[in-house]
C-alpha cells in the first residue's frame, strides 16, 4: 500500500475531516466494532438516539467494548444504558464523554479511565465521525447535501457500496483534475469548459460537455459544479433526465486503504404529488446508472499502481494544485491560512464558451 509518506503529505497519516463511517441503520444500542484511520473502533446509538464513537478498547484492562458475547453484561443487555457504554469484562461504565462514570465494585473512579471518544452527526441516513490528528473541534460543517434528503419530490438514497480499496484517497481527490479521462473512461465529448476553483477546505470542478449516451440531444451541453468538502466528500448538483444529487465518499481504513461508498437522490416531481412505486424504480434505476459511471473510475483505481508524480502535459488538468489544496488536510492548523493563500483561485483548463456560443 502506497502512504500518505510516501506522497509527501504532511506530518499526518490521516486527515482532518468529516468522514463515513456507516449508515444510520448500523448504529444500534448494541455496540459494533469499526475500523478506520488504523485505529479499533466502536460505534453504539444511546437510548436518546445520539449515536457515538469511541475508542474500542477499555481503559482498564484492555477489553474491547464491543466484540463480546458471552459476558453477563452482554447477556442481561446492559452494555448500553442511557447514553453510556459499560465494558463487558469488569462493568467500567463511560458516559458520552468517554469519562469513567461507574465502577460497580469501587467508588473511587480514577480521573485516568477516560475513553478517547470523537464528535458526530447523523445525516441523510448516515453517519459521519470527525477524525482530527490533532484532535481539535471540527472547523468546518459537515454538508447538508442539497438539503434534498427531507425536500418533497425527491427519493431519498440507498447507498451503493463501492468496496474497500487498496488505493490512497489522494488519487481519487486527483479526479477533480481529471480532465483527461472524461473522453475515454465517461464517455464525454466535445468539452466546452473544464475548470477547478480553490476556496480554503473547498475545491470545484465546473465542468461542461457534450455525452453519448447521457443528454437527450445529440448537441445538448451537459453543465456540472462539483465539489469537494475537505478531504473526503464529494457532492454535485445534476440536470439531466431527472435533476439529481450525487454524493460520493471515502474513508481511510489503514495508510493508503478505503472505503467508498456513492449515493444519488432523484427528483421525480416537484412534491406537489405522491412518489409512486414506478416513480420510486425510476430513481433507482437512475442512481444505477450513476453507480456505474463511478464503478469506471473504481476500475481504474483497483488496477492501477500508485503514482507519486504524474507525468503532466500542459493540457491535463491541474493535479498539482489539487493535491497542494489536498495537503491542507495532513498538516497543523497553523499551517492552514499559508496553504490557502498558496492554493485559493481559480484555475482554468479549458475555455471555449466564446467560441461555440459565436459557432
Ligand atoms: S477491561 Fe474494561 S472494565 Fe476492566
Ligand atoms: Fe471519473
Amino acid at each position: 500500500m502506497a502512504k500518505s509518506s510516501d506522497y509527501r503529505l504532511g506530518e499526518f497519516d490521516f486527515p482532518r475531516g468529516w468522514f463515513m463511517v456507516g449508515e444510520s441503520a448500523e448504529a444500534t444500542r448494541t455496540p459494533v466494532a469499526m475500523r478506520y484511520f488504523g485505529q479499533d473502533l466502536v460505534m453504539y446509538r444511546g437510548e436518546s438516539g445520539q449515536v457515538y464513537v469511541t475508542e474500542a478498547y477499555c481503559p482498564h484492562m484492555g477489553a474491547h467494548l464491543a466484540n463480546n458475547t458471552t459476558s453477563y453484561i452482554v447477556r442481561d443487555g446492559e452494555q448500553v444504558e442511557g447514553e453510556s457504554i459499560r465494558c463487558p469484562f469488569h462493568g467500567w461504565q463511560y458516559g458520552p464523554d468517554g469519562a469513567c462514570k461507574n465502577i460497580p465494585y469501587s467508588d473511587f473512579v480514577p480521573k485516568a479511565a477516560k475513553l478517547k471518544t470523537f464528535p458526530v452527526t447523523e445525516r441523510a441516513g448516515t453517519i459521519w465521525m470527525w477524525y482530527d490528528p490533532e484532535g481539535l473541534e471540527p472547523n468546518f460543517d459537515l454538508p447538508n447535501f442539497g438539503g434534498h434528503w427531507d425536500e418533497p419530490g425527491w427519493v431519498r438514497w440507498r447507498l451503493d457500496f463501492m468496496g474497500d480499496l487498496n488505493i490512497h484517497p489522494i488519487e481519487v481527490v486527483d479526479n477533480m483534475a481529471d480532465f483527461g479521462h472524461f473522453v475515454p473512461i465517461h464517455g464525454a465529448k466535445d468539452f466546452v469548459y473544464f475548470a477547478n476553483e480553490f476556496k480554503d477546505h473547498i475545491v470545484h470542478q465546473y465542468y461542461a460537455a457534450g455525452h453519448r449516451t447521457l443528454v437527450q440531444n445529440p448537441d445538448d451541453v451537459l453543465t456540472l459544479d462539483t465539489w469537494y468538502t475537505g478531504p473526503s466528500i464529494l457532492q454535485s448538483e445534476m440536470e439531466g433526465t431527472f435533476d439529481s444529487f450525487i454524493m460520493i465518499t471515502h474513508t481511510p481504513i489503514e495508510d493508503g486503504k478505503i472505503r467508498v461508498w456513492h449515493g444519488l437522490m432523484v427528483q421525480v416531481n416537484d412534491g406537489s404529488s405522491p412518489i409512486t412505486d414506478e416513480l420510486r424504480a425510476a430513481a433507482a434505476e437512475y442512481q444505477e446508472g450513476s453507480r456505474l459511471a463511478f464503478a469506471q473510475d473504481v476500475e481504474i483505481w483497483q488496477n492501477k499502481r500508485a503514482c507519486f508524480n504524474p507525468l503532466v502535459i500542459p493540457n491535463d488538468g491541474p493535479y498539482g494544485k489539487v493535491r497542494t489544496w489536498y495537503k491542507q488536510f495532513y498538516n497543523p492548523r497553523e499551517k492552514l491560512p499559508d496553504m490557502h493563500k498558496r492554493s485559493n483561485g481559480l484555475h482554468v483548463t479549458l475555455d471555449k464558451r466564446a467560441s461555440s456560443a459565436a459557432a
